[in-house]
C-alpha cells in the first residue's frame, strides 16, 4: 500500500463549527491567545485557563465529524494513511480514522501541569480545580500551549520522510514547527493542499486545490479512489 499523509489544521473542523484562529479579528472565541494558550496565562489565572478550555471542550463534544472527516477516514480502504493533525477535536477519530498524530494535544485528555506525559481521560466535559494527577498537581488540558515543547513533532517529522502522497488541508501553516513539516516531505512526492487561502510552501509538485474542506476533500478522494 502507498503511504498517504495528511497533516490537517483548524480548516478542516471549521464546517464542523468550530472556529479556526487566524481567520476572523486575530482573537480566539474572544480571546487573546496569550492570556489563554500560554504557560504564563496559567501561572496567572488558572481558573479562567481552565473555563476556557472546558468551554472548548464542551464545543468539541457538541460537534460532528464532517465530509471532510469522513472522506479522509475512506481513504484507509486503499492507502496506509497516517493523519498528522495540529487540532485538539477528536473529530478525526470520530470519523473512522485509526491513526491519528496530535501535535498539538487532544482536548478530550486531562493531563498533569507537572508532567506533561501524565495524561488521562475526562469523565464528562469539565476538568475541575482541585482535580489532581497521581503526582497531586492540578489538571489542565492536554494541549500544547505556546512556548511548550512539541513531543510529537520527531515522530511527525519520520512519518513525512516516507510519504508517497502528502495531503494538507485547512492550515495557514503560521505556526512552527508544525508549518516545517512539509519540508520534510521527499522533493518528488506529490503534495496537494486544499484550503480557500492556498498557503504559501516554497515547494515543487503542489497541486492547488483553492476549495472549502467538504467540497475539496471528497474531490480529492475519488481521485485517488478510482
Ligand atoms: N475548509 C478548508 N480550509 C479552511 C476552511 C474550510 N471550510 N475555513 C478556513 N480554512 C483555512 C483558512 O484559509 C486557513 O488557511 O483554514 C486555515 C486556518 O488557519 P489557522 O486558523 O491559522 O489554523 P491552523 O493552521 O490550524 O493553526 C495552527 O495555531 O493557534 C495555534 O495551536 C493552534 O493548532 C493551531 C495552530
Amino acid at each position: 500500500m502507498k503511504r498517504l499523509v495528511i497533516l490537517t489544521g483548524a480548516g478542516i473542523s471549521a464546517e464542523s463549527g468550530l472556529k479556526t484562529f487566524r481567520d476572523s479579528d486575530g482573537l480566539w472565541e474572544g480571546y487573546n491567545i496569550e492570556d489563554v494558550a500560554t504557560p504564563e496565562a496559567w501561572q496567572r489565572n488558572p481558573e479562567l485557563v481552565q473555563d476556557f478550555y472546558n468551554q472548548r471542550r464542551k464545543s468539541v463534544l457538541e460537534a460532528e465529524p464532517n465530509a471532510a472527516h469522513y472522506a479522509l477516514a475512506a481513504l484507509q480502504d486503499k492507502y496506509d494513511v497516517t493523519i498528522i493533525t495540529q487540532n485538539i477535536d477528536d473529530l478525526h477519530e470520530r470519523a473512522g480514522s485509526t491513526r491519528v498524530v496530535h501535535l498539538h494535544g487532544i482536548i478530550t485528555r486531562s493531563q498533569s501541569s507537572i508532567k506533561a506525559n501524565l495524561t488521562y481521560p475526562i469523565d464528562g466535559w469539565e476538568i475541575k480545580m482541585g482535580e489532581t494527577c497521581e503526582l497531586g498537581s492540578q489538571l489542565r488540558a492536554h494541549v500544547v500551549w505556546f512556548g511548550e515543547a512539541v513531543p510529537m513533532i520527531e515522530k511527525a517529522a519520520v512519518i513525512c520522510s516516507e510519504a508517497d502522497l502528502f495531503i494538507l488541508v485547512g492550515t495557514s501553516l503560521a505556526v512552527y514547527p508544525a508549518a516545517g513539516l512539509i519540508n520534510y516531505v521527499p522533493r518528488d512526492v506529490t503534495k496537494y493542499i486544499i484550503d480557500p487561502n492556498i498557503p504559501t510552501v516554497g515547494n515543487k509538485r503542489i497541486v492547488e486545490m483553492p476549495f472549502k474542506a467538504t467540497i475539496g476533500v471528497p474531490m480529492l478522494v475519488d481521485e485517488l479512489m478510482a
